[in-house]
Formats: structure tokens, C-alpha cells, sequence
């Protein structure tokens, strides 16, 4: 895997990008479940085609993510608030790939048609089951819940470091640019580095 000292700019494009339509997803989803009008297959048409929309870009995220390791942690931020970090990051992603896909297998289950446009209909990744439907309606229901609560943790954490540290994290993910210097106490990282800086020990 490749360490870099900035994020990859595609990865840059999509966590804002993702950031704004999850967002969008999430108040779509409280407004169609809150309205019995003709809004609801309004929201729903577009809830529906956008969430499939988040699961391919979460899929190329998470590949640019496993093939390049992000920027390292301040090496002075306490441990526990790595070991936060790092777990939720891997939550984020975890949700952004099963909330999509478990819209998906509910509206399957429900024997629900998910149209792209009036002419191709996405293929069913559940038999229909009214049990199996009402289970996933309740998860898709409940990992909105962790979703949001995850997310508004992730900005808060965001803003500390914006405000509180100052420490260049905001920045690396925002305009792409990193404070010089810091290395998180990861052994990994730490290890990895010391295997291509050291010069060979003399015999
Ligand atoms: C990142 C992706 C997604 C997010 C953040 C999201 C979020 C939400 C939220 C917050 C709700 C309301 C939950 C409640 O209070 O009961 C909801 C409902 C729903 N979602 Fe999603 N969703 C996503 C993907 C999908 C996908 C891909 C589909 C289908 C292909 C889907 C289909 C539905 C349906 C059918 C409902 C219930 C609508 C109703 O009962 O009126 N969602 N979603």
C-alpha cells in the first residue's frame, strides 16, 4: 500500500462529494418516511437511484482508500483518539456501503421494481419475503440512525481539529495541503518508514 503525506485528490473529490449527497440521503429519507403526499414517490424516485449512486462511489472509494494509505495522525493526539479515528473511519465506510445495500435487498424483499429511468429495471438481489422486508426496513431505519450520530461525531471531531489543534488535519482534507513533520505512533507506519530511511546497519 502507498503512504502519502496528502490525500489523493479523487479521494478529496469523492469524500465531499459523498458528504453533501449522505447528507441529502439521510433528510430525503426522514422527509419520505414523514409524508403520506404525493411527495413521497417524488422523494422516493430520487432516494432510491441516488442511494445506488453512493454505493458505486463508496465502492471506489474504499479502493482508492486500500490502496493508499491516507495521511498519518499527529503523533502528539493521544492514542485512544487515534484508535476513535481510525474505528470510525472504517464505520463510515462500513455504512456507506451497507445502507445502500440493504435499501436495496428491502426493496427486493418488498418485491418492490427499482427503475432507472422508464426503461431499465435493476435486478432484485433478494427473493421476495415480507418478513425478510420488514427486517430490513427496520435495519435501513436503525443505520440511519448510527449513520447520522457517526457523521455528526466525525464533524465534530473535524472542527477540533479545525479550531481546537489546529493541527493541518482539516486542512488535508480540505484543500488538500498537510503540516510538515507529523507522524502518528503507528508501528506500522513507523516500522515502514524505518525500513526505507535507515541506512544499512554496519556488520
Ligand atoms: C447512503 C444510502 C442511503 C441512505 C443514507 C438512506 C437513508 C434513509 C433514511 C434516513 C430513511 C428513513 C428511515 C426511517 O426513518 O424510517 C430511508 C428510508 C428508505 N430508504 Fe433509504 N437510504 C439509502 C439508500 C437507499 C437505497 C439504495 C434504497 C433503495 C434502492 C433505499 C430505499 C429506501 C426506502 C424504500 C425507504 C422507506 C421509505 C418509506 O417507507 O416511505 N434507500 N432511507
Amino acid at each position: 500500500m502507498t503512504t502519502s503525506a496528502t490525500f489523493h485528490p479523487l479521494a478529496r473529490l469523492l469524500h465531499w462529494t459523498m458528504a453533501l449527497l449522505i447528507l441529502a440521503m439521510l433528510f430525503i429519507g426522514v422527509g419520505m418516511v414523514g409524508t403520506v403526499s404525493p411527495k413521497h414517490s417524488w422523494l422516493l424516485a430520487i432516494h432510491r437511484p441516488l442511494g445506488l449512486a453512493i454505493l458505486l462511489l463508496a465502492v471506489m472509494r474504499l479502493t482508492i482508500r486500500l490502496r493508499r494509505r491516507p495521511p498519518a495522525l499527529p503523533g502528539d493526539m493521544p492514542r485512544w483518539q487515534c484508535y476513535l479515528a481510525h474505528a470510525s473511519h472504517w464505520l463510515l465506510y462500513g455504512l456507506m456501503l451497507a445502507m445502500p445495500l440493504i435499501g436495496w435487498a428491502m426493496q427486493s424483499a418488498g418485491g418492490y421494481p427499482i427503475m432507472l429511468g422508464d426503461a431499465w429495471r435493476v435486478p432484485a438481489i433478494l427473493p421476495e419475503n415480507a418478513a425478510l422486508f420488514a427486517w430490513l426496513r427496520e435495519a435501513h431505519r436503525y443505520l440511519a440512525y448510527l449513520f447520522l450520530l457517526t457523521i455528526l461525531g466525525h464533524v465534530g471531531a473535524a472542527l477540533y481539529h479545525a479550531l481546537i489543534r489546529r493541527d493541518g488535519v482539516f486542512q488535508s482534507m480540505a484543500l488538500g495541503v498537510r503540516d510538515r513533520g507529523r507522524v502518528e505512533e503507528d508501528t506500522d507506519l513507523v516500522e515502514e518508514a524505518e525500513a526505507t530511511t535507515s541506512p544499512p546497519r554496519p556488520e
